[in-house]
């Protein structure tokens, strides 16, 4: 399973790094990448106009079809409005939200969103 993820601070990343996954980092240089096989998003949470290259991502060529889950970081200070791009994500394209959390995240969240990337099948470690 592939990881692609976005980050304007590094937060995102510092979450990403710590999974035994490869990971792929979306940026308005690298926006667009033909996928050849299953990947999972992690978001972080800001307006459209900062987050957009992730569903451009999502929407090139053929990339809908190995889109497997989503999950979001984000601060609970934003309360109704906590980790809202994750969630659009799953609900405009049909995914399961595999892990919500703040900053870049706990061991605890580490843990679920391995076990949600597990469930979801066709893991492949890299470490
Ligand atoms: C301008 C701005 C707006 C944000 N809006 C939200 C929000 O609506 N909901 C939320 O959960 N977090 C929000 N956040 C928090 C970030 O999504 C959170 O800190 C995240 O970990 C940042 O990830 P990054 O460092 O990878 O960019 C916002 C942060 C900033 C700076």
């Amino acid at each position: 399973m592939l990881i692609v993820y976005m980050t304007l601070t590094g937060q995102t990343r510092r979450f990403v790094e710590k999974l035994p996954f490869e990971c792929y980092e979306l940026s308005t240089a690298f926006p667009t990448k033909q996928m050849t096989a299953d990947f999972v998003v992690v978001a972080p949470t800001y307006d459209f106009e900062m987050t957009g290259i992730i569903d451009d991502f999502i929407d090139y060529q053929d990339n809908r079809r190995y889109f497997k889950g989503v999950a979001g970081s984000g601060n609970r200070n934003f309360a109704e409005l906590y980790v809202f791009t994750a969630r659009d994500l799953a609900k405009k394209y049909d995914v399961p939200i595999i892990a919500e959390f703040e900053f870049n995240g706990t061991e605890k969240d580490v843990d679920k969103f391995i076990k949600g990337v597990e469930s979801i099948g066709n893991t492949s470690f890299t470490q």
